[in-house]
């Protein structure tokens, strides 16, 4: 039996490297996985325990199979995070239905389809488990431009995550979401040119909008998320379940 087990999925970039790396330094040992391996890869080398496997979360059947390879080879799973996500930006009216789509295989069906394999192992194996769900601001309002198919994707997961923790509680297991704002990561660098692009400016403008619109001030980086998710994963947040924590810096208050 190896120490208390955590998985990460889009543990490759951004917010869930953020994840791996804190869950590592508490003393867990990770299972950093992504659709891209070589990037979870990236993200494991600098993880005093942890391995890197390829997941991708559209895929049920890859979930159960994850899931049953890491408890035959650790004989356990304690955390899992659902991180994985995507986004796009583009006015309503254009947002094809192929990607409609692909917003809610990955931040949606990805979100659930983890929690199912990581829960069925959970409630076989008798662990007190704690799932933990990346959600957004945009989960919890919908004034968020450029972005609808996103913001219904994760609404969505806010409800899941209730429905989860509500079915889930009787076997011990805790199920919340974290909703972060403006995060500084790939995808953010992503979003600013397109946002840019759609308000006819330059991302340097949209990222003093995004500050602006913080009333603490600054971009939020990845660390301020990941602080938060090890916290719901500690027995410091032993009583805390079906919760959905905003670490926005104020950005948007609820
Ligand atoms: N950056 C922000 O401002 C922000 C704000 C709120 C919420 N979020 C959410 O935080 C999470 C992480 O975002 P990020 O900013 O770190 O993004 P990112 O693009 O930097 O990283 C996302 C990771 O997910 C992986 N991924 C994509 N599709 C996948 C799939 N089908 N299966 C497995 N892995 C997949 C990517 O390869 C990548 O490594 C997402 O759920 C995102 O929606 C981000």
């Amino acid at each position: 039996m190896t120490q208390s087990l955590a998985v990460v999925t889009g543990a490759g970039s951004g917010i869930g490297a953020a994840i791996a790396t804190e869950l590592g330094r508490r003393g867990y040992h990770v299972v950093a996985t992504d659709i891209d391996p070589a990037a979870a890869q990236v993200t494991a080398r600098d993880i005093a325990r942890a391995e890197a496997l390829a997941l991708d979360v559209t895929d049920p059947a890859a979930c159960d199979a994850l899931v049953a390879r890491v408890v035959d080879d650790h004989g356990r799973l304690d955390v899992w995070v659902s991180n994985a996500g995507i986004s796009k930006m583009q006015r309503f009216v254009d947002v094809a239905p192929a990607d409609l789509a692909r917003t809610f295989e990955v931040n949606t069906y990805g979100v659930f389809y983890g929690g199912q394999s990581a829960a069925r192992a959970m409630i076989a194996l008798g662990t007190a488990g704690r799932i933990i769900n990346t959600a957004s601001m945009a989960a919890k309002q919908g004034r968020v431009p450029f972005l609808a198919d996103y913001v219904a994707s994760k609404f969505a997961v806010l409800g899941l995550t209730q429905a989860m923790a509500f079915e889930l509680a009787p076997h011990g297991i805790r199920v919340n979401s974290v909703c972060p704002g403006f995060v500084a990561t790939p995808m953010q660098s992503r979003e600013l040119a397109w946002e840019a692009a759609l308000r006819g400016t330059d991302a340097e403008t949209v990222q003093r909008m995004w500050i602006a619109d913080t009333p603490l001030a600054r971009l939020q980086t990845p660390e301020d998320v990941a602080k938060v998710v090890a916290f719901l994963a500690s027995e410091d947040a032993e009583f805390i379940t079906g919760e959905s924590i905003s670490v926005n810096g104020g950005a948007f208050m609820d």
